[in-house]
């Protein structure tokens, strides 16, 4: 290398120290999620110097391997030591791993609490023989292995080790996740890529994922997996599938993982060749019987099936007249001699409702339909229940059912994947949303029962009890399509174990795992955790209404009035004179009864109900006043502009961050997510408005809504090739109109001339993303290109609208009044290079 060029690096080299310290420069593409044992620097690995440098295990089982390997990688990752391991204690101090068996055999003096039991584990720093040691034991092997991870978080927060004192048993039996997947690789409400476990209608060859998705359901205390498709195909219970699904069984196996899998009820008839799938046939009931054995001679450590029936066009018990309960029954007596379970979905309701009967009800099906049936559930079903009423709407009131069986198993069902919460693409941390409703108190037998104890089985004294997670992760290097999303499902399983954690403490985990232990960052991104649930409702549907997304499609821009005139029942049953479901005992469909009696007195009336949810059980005129002293209409303009204006500080904090966090792959992948959030927030804000505006009639009283002095409309541009469209429904662009580069015109372009005055200005383009084709964009000011880019993202649209509607930041550009501004667009394999508007937004210097 010349002196010059040596030099030249030397210098970079050190600029780059300067302005990325060392322990800054941990590249990560997502793949390690919470797991990245990311080394510890300077005094927080000081804090952690004294760890040990032997290991003792003197247990030997898979599980033990496991928790040996992974605190051996752990501590390589962190503190760069390696561990020696040995079977008998040492002259020296010692890590010492195993179960409450294995501890007493090594150290008879020492004394685990008594309590501790089934997938627990004691964490300790003891003297043995004169030695400092730290122990982590479980009471099964499984629990030593959730131990050796909660030892791994401590030293990755670099806590004090020396007065280590900690035994945790997790609240709930039952910690599983739900994965949709199909078994042609797609997933059903899946965001993160194709599936991890199947590709063309069989499973992987190569189930690594598989197995690194267990390491990490593990590391949070996740025992259960249902891999694919609550929609099941019921080929997964053909012989030829069964091994198959062994194979998944055996990468899970090292984590503590169990498998389960979904069925489709009908299976002993459109598979077994039965006439009926009738449940109190005898014959059905031997068909089970027989599949049962035939997968535990494969997966001896099966966990049990999943069902979604009668709903949404599944098959089910009604076909022969019979109940929820005669069908969960039946495949329950084929599993119970080999301890497995039935998690039978409470998903039950008519998706063809009479919309014009003012009584009929969606929100009231689950209630009706199980509690009746609470006494005759065999002891191995539990019944799993969405949180809410309806369908994982961005606010819900907490599911009646969850309080309504007393002598019935049940876990409460979340969704982790973002279907209706802005679907990875929105920064929606759902854990505050989840602890409203465990947290909410069913005053069941006039007693204090918030849900979450129902769920663990406490109240009732249920044997099983606890949490399923919708998780859909994907074959995307990250996971779930987004770094951030990974909060959720680390949220979802912390919550599985110990409901009682704050949101704070969950996010501030997540965060510091995920991000490192420096303070400025940890605050900032807890502050975006936190606020963005009630963000993405702002801006998408507030006061109980119901996410006010595209009900009919693709479940994520605005579609405010796809949930009317139809049987899907999601209707908030909008209209000149007012909004909301009347939901109350009184006047509407009687769903408050459906609570006990102290509940339904903050439901009941106007006056108790929540300002958060008075649309879920209210209909009011828009001039009714909130609690919070402002009208509805007024409240819904108002949160929508606080929402979107959010997005843009989320934009900003994040860019504070730049050097802290790494400027690397998933740094970049977040800032152009939050950026896309920006400007779809507006999409949405703009929707909604201008939709409750012609529907009220009413103006907002700060003038915002419908006027847009910043915007030219790409339809009064002078047009060269391009043509005005109506867009449907005509709120989902602004004006109601897009243009359109078409066939046989092959490139087109838009014009203006700019009337403000000489400065800088931001140039927003709004325009349209259509998941076909990849149709390419200039922006030029007096003939001079000042940028262009290719919409090639795979947004869930074809078509033009408040899916594909996407805005293109162009900052610090100088314009000079009666410069022209132009868009050429050229359109690609039916992408049409649709222009919604261009808006010029003075920037600061
Ligand atoms: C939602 C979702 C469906 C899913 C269903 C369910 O309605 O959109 O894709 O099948 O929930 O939970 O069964």
């Amino acid at each position: 290398m010349k002196r010059s060029g040596f030099l030249r690096v030397v210098f970079l080299a050190g600029f780059l120290l300067i302005l990325y310290p060392a322990q800054k420069l941990h590249a990560d593409n997502g793949y390690d999620a919470w797991l990245r044992y990311a080394p510890l620097q300077g005094a927080e690995r000081a804090k952690v110097a004294a760890f040990p440098s032997t290991l003792v295990v003197r247990g030997d089982s898979p599980l033990l391997e496991t928790s040996q390997k992974e605190l051996i990688r752990g501590l390589h990752g962190m503190l760069g030591r390696e561990l020696r391991v040995e079977k008998e204690l040492p002259k020296e101090s010692a890590v010492i791993l195993g179960t409450l068996a294995d501890l007493n055999s090594l150290a008879p003096e020492l004394h685990p609490p008594a309590e501790l039991q089934a997938d627990g584990y004691w964490l300790a720093s003891e003297r043995i023989h004169g030695h400092d040691c730290i122990i982590v034991a479980g009471a099964t092997e499984r629990g030593a292995l959730y131990g050796v991870f909660a030892l791994l978080r401590k030293i990755a927060f670099a806590e004090d080790l020396s007065h280590l004192q900690e035994m945790q048993t997790p609240a709930n039996p039952i910690r599983w996740v739900n994965d949709w997947d199909n078994l042609d690789g797609r997933i059903e409400r899946g965001y993160g890529g194709r599936s991890i476990f199947f590709e063309n209608g069989a499973v992987r060859a190569d189930l690594t994922r598989a197995g690194d998705y267990a390491r990490l359901l593990a590391s949070v205390g996740i025992n259960g997996c249902v891999v694919n498709n609550v929609n099941a195909n019921p080929r997964v219970l053909t012989p030829d599938f069964l091994p198959q699904l062994a194979r998944i069984a055996d990468a899970f196996r090292p984590w503590g993982v169990r498998l389960g899998i979904s069925v489709d009820l009908s299976s002993p008839k459109s598979l077994g060749g039965l006439d009926t799938f009738d449940p109190i046939d005898s014959r059905v009931q031997l068909w089970w019987t027989e599949k049962a054995e035939e997968i535990y001679r494969l997966i001896p450590d099966f966990a049990g099936f999943l069902v979604k029936a009668d709903s949404e066009g599944r098959p089910g018990p009604s076909s022969y007249g019979r109940t929820p309960a005669d069908a969960a029954n039946v495949v329950a007596r084929a599993l119970q001699p080999h301890n497995g379970i039935v998690m039978y979905r409470a998903f039950v309701y008519d998706h063809h409702l009479d919309w014009r009967n003012p009584k009929n009800d969606r929100a009231r099906a689950a209630y009706d339909i199980f509690h009746p049936l609470d006494d005759k559930f065999d002891d191995n079903v539990i019944v799993q229940i969405k949180h809410g009423p309806i369908d994982f709407q961005v606010r819900e009131p907490a599911s009646p059912l969850l309080g309504g069986l007393e002598k019935t198993n049940e876990v409460i069902e979340l969704q982790i994947t973002q279907e209706y919460m802005g679907q990875q693409r929105h920064l929606c941390f759902l854990v505050p949303m989840w602890k409203e409703t465990l947290d909410f108190d069913m005053h069941l037998h006039d007693r204090a029962t918030p849900v979450k104890n129902i769920a663990s089985g406490q109240v009732f004294r249920r044997a099983l009890g606890g949490f399923a997670g919708v998780a859909n992760v994907g074959l995307d290097t990250n996971w779930m399509g987004n770094p951030m999303a990974m909060a959720n499902l680390y949220g979802f399983a912390r919550l599985a174990w110990d409901p009682n954690l704050s949101s704070a403490d969950i996010s501030d985990e997540w965060t510091r795992l995920t991000f490192g232990n420096d303070p400025v960052v940890d605050r900032t991104i807890d502050s975006m955790l936190l606020s963005s649930w009630p963000t993405y409702e702002n801006y998408t549907g507030q006061l109980g209404i119901g996410t006010l997304t595209d009900i009919l499609g693709s479940h994520y821009g605005p579609g405010v009035e796809s949930s009317e005139r139809n049987g899907w029942g999601q209707w908030h049953r909008a209209d000149h004179d007012g909004v909301g479901m009347d939901r109350s005992i009184a006047t509407g469909t009687g769903y408050v009864g459906q609570y006990s009696p102290e509940v339904q007195k903050e439901f009941e009336t106007l006056a108790a109900t929540p300002d958060s949810l008075l649309l879920f059980f209210h209909h009011v005129p828009f001039t009714y006043r909130l609690k919070s002293g402002k009208t509805v209409i007024q409240h819904i303009y108002d949160s929508h502009y606080e929402g979107a204006e959010r997005t843009h500080v989320f934009v900003r904090m994040w860019e504070s961050l730049r050097n802290l966090v790494g400027d690397d792959e998933r740094y970049e992948f977040v800032l152009k997510g939050l950026k896309y959030q920006e400007g779809h927030a507006i999409v949405w804000r703009d929707a909604v408005c201008n939709w409750f505006l012609r529907v009220s009639g009413i103006p907002d009283a700060k003038g915002r809504v419908g006027h847009y002095p910043k915007r030219i409309e790409a339809e009064s541009m002078q047009l060269t090739g391009y043509a005005p469209v109506d867009v449907e429904p005509a709120e989902n662009a602004s004006g109601g109109k897009a243009t359109t580069c078409q066939a046989p015109v092959s490139e087109c372009s838009a014009s203006f001339h700019f009337n403000g005055t000489d400065g800088t200005y931001q140039l927003n383009v709004q325009y349209f993303d259509q998941n076909n084709g990849k149709a390419k964009f200039r922006v030029l000011v007096g003939g001079r290109q000042l940028d262009e880019w290719i919409a090639d993202d795979t947004l869930p649209n074809l078509k033009i609208g408040g899916d594909t509607s996407t805005r293109r930041q162009i900052s610090k550009i100088t314009l000079h009044h009666g410069d022209e501004i132009r868009i050429e667009g050229i359109p690609d394999d039916g992408e049409l290079a649709a222009i919604d508007y261009v808006e010029i937004d003075p920037t600061s210097p």
